[in-house]
């Protein structure tokens, strides 16, 4: 019994019990108040802290050739560039660069063609600091098509000023709310779910209700039209991407694969940083 509860941890797909849960939760929070000296970070700190790493980057990349080889290739293809209105922070656009790396890289995997109008939903999208580059893989990814985008967050209030500034003239739309409580007679041609929380001791730690995997592929399958894709993105550094053992293996179409930033010399930089380096990606289709 032992022995298969060791083998299944090993694998990721082994639920945690009740009390498993608590206890790794607990752990969390002891952890983080140790980090913070058992007292919270302020939001000064970490604008400074922001600020700091972004200023850190910034000069990072001045004059980096690997840097802007891959910045030109990506920002002519999709005609993305930085512009301090359309993301929070430099690193945010820099990362929202990987972001689109790794999305062409597991189309062309996939040979996944998009229609000449898409509608597309971002379950879960936080502060959306991706958004502008996110619309633009998807409008111009081999063609060129009309795009709506939406994105939806349980939390989504925190951050709809924000991002309507971001995203001012665009064909975007924030809304928030629980993913549970789309309405299905809305079906999209895609699905883009990035980082959201699933386990259960995560989703104590967000404060977003718990909702269950099984419960939860239903869900985004629901929610797209026949034939739409379903993109998912997940830490593998957190072993966020455990969920993908529980995808339906009959709607896979690119199996997941690792991505790692391509630019090398910055890869101390992006190490513990919340990015799109060292993610996983799995693509699926409703059939
Ligand atoms: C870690 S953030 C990721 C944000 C963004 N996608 C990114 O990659 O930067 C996870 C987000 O998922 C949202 N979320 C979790 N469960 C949700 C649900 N059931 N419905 C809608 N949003 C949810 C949380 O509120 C949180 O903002």
């Amino acid at each position: 019994m032992l022995l298969l509860k060791v083998l299944l941890d090993k694998l990721g797909i082994r639920q945690l019990t009740d009390e498993e849960d608590d206890e790794y939760f607990d752990r969390l929070e002891y952890l983080q108040r140790l980090r913070y000296k058992e007292k919270p970070i302020s939001a000064d700190e970490i604008e400074r802290e922001t600020l700091a790493l972004d200023d850190r980057l910034q000069k990072l990349t001045q004059s980096n050739t690997e840097f802007t080889n891959f910045e030109g290739h990506i920002n002519s293809k999709y005609g993305i560039k930085y512009d301090q209105d359309r993301y929070p922070t430099f690193h945010d656009y820099v990362s929202s660069l990987f972001l689109v790396d790794l999305l062409e890289q597991s189309f062309r995997k996939g040979a996944i063609k998009l229609s000449n109008e898409i509608t597309a939903l971002d379950v879960g999208a936080g502060d959306w600091s991706y958004c502008v580059s996110l619309l633009r893989f998807l409008e111009k990814f081999e063609g060129e098509r009309k795009v709506k985008l939406i994105g939806v967050d349980y939390d989504g209030k925190n951050y709809t000023c924000s991002i309507q500034k971001m995203t001012e003239g665009l064909p975007v739309t924030y809304i928030t709310g629980n993913v549970v409580y789309v309405p299905k007679e809305q079906v999209f041609d895609l699905l883009f779910v990035a980082h959201m929380v699933y386990a259960k001791y995560h989703c104590k730690e967000h404060k977003v209700p718990y909702i269950g995997e099984k419960r939860l592929f239903g869900r985004f399958f629901e929610l797209l039209k026949p034939q739409g894709l379903l993109i998912m993105v997940a830490y593998k550094w957190a072993g966020e991407d455990a969920i993908f053992n529980n995808a339906p293996k009959d709607k896979l179409i690119v199996p997941p694969f690792s991505y790692y930033q391509p630019v090398k010399s910055l890869s101390d930089f992006f190490i513990e940083r919340y990015s799109f380096d060292d993610n996983s990606i799995l693509t699926m289709q409703k059939k």
